[in-house]
């Protein structure tokens, strides 16, 4: 009997290690993952563009906006958030970002994806600064780990203008 104990003890002990080494390999991997995601937008109309009664420039688009973020999913991932947006200089701001769209990427198996979409959210200026405009296209993601830090990244696409006229 008491043999018996000892032995399931000892075996015991020896599965605790091997499982707290797993969980060790399993984070470590987690930060030795260097994610290759891809992404590229297209502008596929402008649908109007206009200045509004208030004097704010304001844009319609619609996009293809495609992107292949599987390489950010492992074991730790409970979802990512993406979001579109247009960066764009201006005389008083050397940055305004305005989200166009956004979504959640539950799993790795909708991590690849495109979408042809008008943009989610208004894209206007406090101003008349959009004619002729030249701006970026970024897509952020944010990724939600099930346990330690979040992290963010972005792909800048660049070399977009809006219309020198309103339509
Ligand atoms: C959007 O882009 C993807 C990838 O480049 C392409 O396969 C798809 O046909 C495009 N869809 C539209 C509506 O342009
Ligand atoms: C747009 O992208 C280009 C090239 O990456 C960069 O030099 C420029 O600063 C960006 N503009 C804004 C407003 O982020």
């Amino acid at each position: 009997m008491h043999s018996f104990g000892h032995r399931a003890n000892a075996l015991l002990t020896f599965a605790l290690t091997i499982l707290a080494l797993m969980c060790a390999m399993a984070s470590f991997s987690d930060n030795f993952n260097s994610p290759s995601p891809t992404a590229d937008v297209q502008v596929l109309n402008i649908n109007w563009f206009q200045k509004q009664p208030n004097g704010n420039d304001e844009v319609s688009l619609t996009f293809n906006i495609s992107a292949d973020l599987q390489s950010l999913f492992t074991w730790n991932t409970k979802q990512v958030f993406v979001f579109l947006a247009a960066e764009y200089e201006t005389p008083k701001n050397s940055m305004n970002q305005v989200s166009l769209w956004d979504g959640i990427i539950p799993s790795k198996e909708h991590a690849k994806f495109w979408i042809h979409t008008t943009n989610k959210y208004r894209f206007t200026d406090q101003g008349s600064n959009l004619r002729g405009k030249e701006f970026n296209l970024s897509l952020h993601w944010h990724v939600m780990p099930k346990t330690g830090k979040m992290f963010a990244d972005k792909i800048v696409m660049s070399g977009f203008r809006l219309p020198e006229e309103y339509r």
